[in-house]
């Protein structure tokens, strides 16, 4: 492949990007990138360092940051500086303090840096996030824009956590993806918003495999289209 296939794909928490992302990277043979992981990790350590409210300590945190990131076994792997952080990012505490960190211009500077760093060097990148069709890469090559009722988006994290042991109240969950939607949309820096020309996917009603479909059928037509072989796993 001469040219690297980016695709963008955006949406509120619990939207299902991460499953989708990682189907569709998993069939293309792409690598998959979630960027929530990065915010949330520049979290766990804001709270660790006692630096929540403190904008420049977690600017100052996030600039001496060396973050490795890998997707292995079904699992973003997430390190700073060599510390092993990945069972210690998806916990409530690091849940509502996320949207706060991700406010800061210039930890989104830094991170943002990073993405495009990572994405470029890649022949082929599913990257999930807010901002990844309207500032990571405006360009990308497919943007997708998935959406659910708040209802479904709650239940959903609910059997995740519980998945995992963890067995927290739907009515606590949906209370903290209000919160973080509200925080997420209205912030004043790369909220979260559809890219233009992204595409909408209500994955309320549609099953994972529809929404792959919908948008493994738009990678062979922009590939088709831009003379790139894709193959399709
Ligand atoms: O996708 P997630 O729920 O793991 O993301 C956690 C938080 O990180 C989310 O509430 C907002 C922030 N985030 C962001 O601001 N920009 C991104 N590209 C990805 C995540």
């Amino acid at each position: 492949m001469s040219k690297n296939l980016i695709i963008a794909i955006d949406g509120p928490a619990g939207s299902g990007k991460s499953t989708t992302a990682q189907l569709v990277a998993q069939k293309l043979d792409f690598v998959y990138i979630d960027t929530g992981a990065m915010y949330r990790a520049i979290t766990y350590l804001a709270i660790r360092n006692n630096a929540l409210g403190n904008k420049d300590k977690i600017i100052e945190l996030a600039a001496n940051s060396n973050i490795d990131l890998k997707f292995e076994n079904g699992v973003t792997c997430i390190s700073i500086n060599k510390e092993d952080l990945t069972n210690k990012i998806r916990t409530l505490d690091v849940n509502k303090n996320v949207s706060d960190v991700s406010k800061i211009e210039e930890v989104r500077r830094i991170l943002v840096r990073k993405q495009r760093d990572i994405g470029s060097k890649t022949t082929g990148v599913v990257m999930e996030g807010r901002d990844i069709a309207t500032v990571v890469f405006p360009n990308a090559d497919i943007k997708i824009f998935l959406t659910a009722t708040i209802d479904k988006r709650a239940k959903r994290r609910a059997k995740e956590y519980a998945e995992n042991g963890i067995e927290i109240p739907v009515t606590e969950i949906k209370e903290n993806l209000k919160n973080r939607d509200q925080i997420d949309s209205n912030r004043e820096v790369s909220p979260l918003v559809k890219a233009e020309d992204a595409i909408v996917v209500d994955t309320s009603y549609v099953s994972i495999e529809e929404q792959v479909n919908i948008i493994l059928n738009k990678v062979k037509k922009t590939a088709d289209n831009l003379g790139i072989d894709v193959k399709i796993n």
